[in-house]
């Protein structure tokens, strides 16, 4: 078997690898060259770092590492359902981890869906630990969003990008690869939302809207009670596109998660948050 750069192979090459070691996820995500070029751009994948198993002309699987400041991310992880159990999901991992300590980087984050033990089982054998558990949440259009806060509202300041990635860079929770403030740079057109409500509280929402739907929502509570004024500045987002279906990952499961499922945001799937330190 032979580690290979990703970066010597065309995005057609990688999108079809993905596609076939994905043929029988637990999570059908589906890739095409535009979502991948995309992906790589967004979460900061080197692709030089990253990495495809080749044995003679035929590709055994593919592995991504994102690469910012002192850490780095494994993505994209697969084997072709025919060549496993052989080892090579192990070997790639290897080769991401040596491309990291090269990179002299201090740790290795990924994610694992909750339900996949083949893959978590390899991730703990090589040393990864569990950090937390973050929820992917949906929820459907609903032409009534305002769930009785609507008399509440004292001012809403709509915002652009600049303006969201300044408040997302003031943020107090904990992120994760997927949205923190790196990722939200590199995506185009975000939104915000300041909301002031009547009784004091206050918050914003930051968001990516297009015509179908609303995706990378983040919530940030400044003043009142985190479940109820998370519940209040949704609503808000939520009156104004009514159209929209929403779709936000990795929220931890918290108090603020409450706020999401009063209205109307259903867990779709879990995923676990995993790292591995390599300055120990
Ligand atoms: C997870 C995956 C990448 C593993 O690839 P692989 O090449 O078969 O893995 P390896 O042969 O290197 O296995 C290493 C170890 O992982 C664990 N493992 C792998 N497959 C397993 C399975 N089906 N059940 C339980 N443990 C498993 C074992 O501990 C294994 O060691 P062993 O074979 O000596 O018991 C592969 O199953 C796959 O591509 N799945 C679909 C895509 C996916 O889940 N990607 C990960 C997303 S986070």
């Amino acid at each position: 078997m032979d580690l290979v750069p990703a970066d010597h192979f065309t995005y057609e090459e990688l999108t079809d690898a993905y596609n076939q070691t994905r043929v029988d996820y637990l999570v059908p995500m589906p890739m095409n060259v535009a979502r991948l070029k995309e992906y790589t751009r967004v979460y900061d994948v080197d692709l030089q770092g990253s990495c495809v198993a080749m044995h003679d002309n035929d590709m055994l699987g593919l592995g991504m590492l994102g690469v910012r400041r002192n850490r780095s991310w494994i993505t994209r992880l697969g084997v072709l359902p025919s060549g496993r159990r052989h080892g090579t999901a192990t070997a790639i991992m290897e080769t991401l981890i040596q491309q990291a300590r090269q990179r002299q980087l201090d740790q290795v984050w990924l994610e694992v869906i909750q339900g996949n033990t083949p893959a978590h089982t390899l991730f703990c054998k090589m040393g990864f630990r569990e950090t937390r558990e973050l929820i992917v949440a949906r929820r459907p259009p609903s032409p009534d969003s305002s769930n009785g806060y609507a008399d509440q509202v004292q001012k809403v300041t709509a915002l652009g990008h600049d303006e969201a990635i300044a408040l997302l860079a003031g943020r107090q929770h904990q992120a994760n690869w997927l949205n923190e403030t790196e990722t939200m740079r590199n995506v185009r057109n975000l939104s915000a939302l300041v909301v002031e409500f009547t009784n004091g509280r206050k918050g914003w929402v930051t968001y990516h809207a297009s015509i179908l739907q609303l995706t990378r929502i983040i919530v940030e509570v400044e003043h009142g009670d985190l479940t109820d004024t998370t519940a209040a500045i949704l609503s808000v987002l939520h009156e104004r596109y009514q159209h929209q279906d929403a779709k936000t990952e990795n929220l931890p499961d918290d108090a603020q998660w409450q706020g999401f499922v009063q209205v109307g945001y259903f867990d779709s799937f879990r995923r676990i948050e995993m790292v591995k330190n390599l300055t120990e």
